[in-house]
């Protein structure tokens, strides 16, 4: 019977095959200090498994402009090409330098909404980001000095400022940050990459050992993290943070009139249909990393859907035995 609702269907169930596809080729880069290798192998994988997904998709967080990236280029179409009709953003791999040496939490990720619903500004590679869960949600003002946030969320979630751990890219733009943090009294946990995980960790049920993610990260990391978000039930605040003056004309160019403005979840994502899907390449606090066996590897994924706002975790055995046949160089797509 066909559905009556165009995403009826939960996607996040097909598209974590693609993420543990992109995982399965990944993490086998993992250490080796090739990060550009392991993100190839990412994007091949990824691609292949997305022509396997019933959806008209067209790329809008992807690798780069047409000219740049020859694959899961911004504006590619993806999917079966039936409907439903949507919009997909893509990270191959969040934390290629993480893959490279080896280090937590590098994940593949996937999440895909409404057609017209995510946010888009590839002239701005930045945005600063505050992110929080669903106990902590109405506490935070991005505009407001970081102390007094860091108050309003512990009195949201019933704690003390003092048990409170923020997650911050440790980078050098982020120096005053981690002072300000400190200065409140909050734990910090300091991140080399990675801020789509640490986003999750911070809005996920349960302790995953973050409460808050502060600071400044990708642009399509935000709008890939908003989607997460966006099942998880929790809050995150941005804004548009242009390097340099010719940085900011452009963007004002392309439409982005106002780089003052604080962008919310459903400016990020502008739809209650969002399906996210990540699997862990190198193992961390969020998910475990994939093992090879002699036959088999196994995956960890998380998959959320925000209609329902169910999350599921999968752990996925893969028997690669059975896929040797494989033409070389093609990429394996879990069954
Ligand atoms: P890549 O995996 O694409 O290298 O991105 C990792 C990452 O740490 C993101 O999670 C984060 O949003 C962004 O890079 C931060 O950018 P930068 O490394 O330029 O500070």
């Amino acid at each position: 019977m066909a559905s009556e609702h165009p995403l009826e269907r939960n996607l996040a169930l097909e598209l974590v095959r693609v993420t543990e596809a992109a995982a399965l080729h990944a993490a086998r880069w993992m250490g080796r200090g090739d990060k550009e290798a392991a993100d190839q192998a990412a994007v091949d994988a990824m691609r292949t498994a997305l022509r396997y997904v019933d959806m008209d998709g067209i790329v809008v967080i992807g690798e780069g402009e047409k000219d740049e990236a020859p694959m899961l280029y911004i504006g590619e179409r993806v999917g079966t090409g039936r409907p439903p009709k949507v919009d997909v953003a893509v990270d191959p791999i969040d934390g290629t330098n993480l893959t490279a040496k080896g280090l937590p939490n590098a994940i593949t990720v996937v999440a895909v909404a409404e057609r017209g619903a995510m946010y888009y500004a590839p002239h701005i590679v930045y945005m600063n980001k505050i992110v929080v869960g669903p106990e902590a949600k109405g506490a935070i003002d991005i505009n407001a000095p970081v102390r007094d946030n860091l108050f309003r969320v512990a009195r949201f979630m019933e704690r003390n400022v003092e048990d409170l751990t923020v997650c911050v890219l440790d980078r050098p733009r982020h120096e005053g940050l981690i002072s300000e943090v400190r200065e409140a009294g909050a734990r910090i946990k300091l991140i080399s990459d990675g801020d789509v995980a640490g986003a999750i960790m911070a809005a996920l049920p349960g302790d995953s050992g973050v409460d808050v993610l502060m600071g400044i990260g990708g642009t399509p990391e935000a709008v890939l993290a908003a989607s997460a978000l966006k099942c998880l039930g929790g809050e995150m605040q941005c804004k548009l943070w242009p390097r340099s003056q010719a940085e900011r004309e452009r963007a004002v160019e392309a439409g982005n009139r106002d780089l003052d403005r604080v962008l919310c979840l459903d400016d990020l994502v502008a739809s209650d249909d969002v399906f996210f899907a990540a699997t862990g390449v190198t193992g961390g606090e969020l998910l475990r990393s994939v093992h090879y066996r002699r036959d088999f590897a196994e995956t960890y994924s998380i998959m959320m859907r925000s209609r329902s706002g169910t999350m599921r975790r999968f752990e996925t055995h893969h028997h690669i035995g059975l896929k040797r046949d494989l033409p070389a160089g093609a990429a394996y797509v879990p069954d």
